[in-house]
């Protein structure tokens, strides 16, 4: 059928061709905007797209400019509205840009991370962003020359760009509240050695207390997860009371949440007989009982961020080994107060 209502196979760009008199150069020249075609003929290929429905090929283009305009992106855990938060920073900031974005989760699990790295470079993304499902080389070998930017969890070592929330800011935004209110005891709980930012707002955290003359009263291992929260909530509230902080510093706010719920199991009274502080500031901490301080992350930021440096990687030879840190800040709430309110 000739005004292309219906076939068999897409329309080409002969196909606009020959239904518009011109040769395929000349439409090639109309749909790439360049000024060397009269404007009569101009309008006439244009009515010839239109009338057939004629829709460039997006794999031929890829191949032919080698652009996908795909951007691939790693996180962790999609389940964590955190990393939830991310992607949407990500992909609204690279649809500005006219790209799409593949996300995958890992779970944590590098061979799984290392799996979806090359399944996207065997797809033909132009870069792709990354939050580390564990610290490692496995990253910088995975990806060869693929323009890559670590985005929140950056292994050690990493030699190119990335982008985090400064988290020795974030820890002493935490510590300085706590010590404000009165609070001498204060513990940490979701120490992962193995996951970069675990591991720096453990440190963080020690520092911040050794800043004001104290150490750290308690720690606890955990995930980023709730049942993390409440198993170190169940260690925590097995010590003797005189044995316990009065104030903990929680890794992320499912571990916060967690230890809150841990709390009301145990009949210990937040903030009155424990100050609880979380880091992220997911829509869900507002919402706890009582409402969660903790400190918030700029994660619509984050993504955009990271975004913005993948593009000028991919668009420029020389790779950037720019590190972006951004500004945490406090959401206090009701979780926390004076020791023995
Ligand atoms: O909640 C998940 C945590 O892991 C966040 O704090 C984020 O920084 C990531 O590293």
């Amino acid at each position: 059928m000739s005004d292309g209502r219906w076939r068999a196979r897409p329309v080409t760009m002969q196909d606009v061709a020959a239904h518009a008199g011109v040769s395929s150069g000349t439409v090639s020249n109309v749909l790439a905007d360049r000024d060397v075609v009269a404007t009569e003929t101009r309008e006439r290929v244009l009515q010839s797209v239109a009338a057939l429905g004629y829709r460039p090929n997006r794999v031929a283009r890829s191949l032919l400019l080698r652009r996908t305009h795909m951007l691939g992106m790693v996180v962790p855990d999609l389940a964590n509205p955190f990393f939830a938060e991310l992607v949407r920073g990500v992909e609204t900031a690279a649809q500005e840009q006219g790209h799409c974005v593949v996300v995958g989760s890992t779970e944590n699990d590098e061979e799984r991370e290392s799996t979806f790295l090359r399944d996207l470079i065997d797809r033909g993304v132009d870069g792709a962003l990354v939050s580390v499902a564990a610290d490692g080389q496995r990253l910088t070998e995975t990806v060869g020359d693929l323009p890559i930017v670590a985005v929140d969890r950056v292994p050690a070592g990493w030699p190119g760009a990335s982008v985090v929330t400064d988290d020795r800011e974030a820890m002493h935004l935490a510590v300085d509240h706590l010590v404000g209110l009165g609070h001498r005891r204060v513990g940490f709980v979701g120490h992962q050695p193995g996951i970069p930012s675990s591991r720096a707002r453990s440190t963080a955290c020690r520092d911040a207390l050794v800043h004001h003359g104290l150490s750290l009263a308690f720690e606890a291992p955990g995930l980023f997860t709730l049942e993390a929260g409440r198993k170190c909530g169940a260690q925590l509230f097995r010590l003797p009371e005189e044995e316990r902080p009065t104030a903990v510093v929680a890794a992320n706010d499912l571990l916060a949440i967690g230890l809150l719920e841990a709390a009301r199991d145990s009949a210990v009274r937040i903030p009155e007989d424990l100050s609880v502080v979380g880091y992220d500031d997911i829509q869900f901490a507002a919402l706890t009982t009582p409402p969660l301080t903790t400190v918030a992350q700029p994660v619509r930021e984050l993504g955009r961020e990271a975004t913005m440096l993948l593009l000028h990687a991919v668009d420029h030879v020389e790779a950037s080994q720019d590190t972006v840190r951004l500004h945490p800040t406090l959401s206090v709430r009701q979780s926390t107060a004076a020791p023995g309110k």
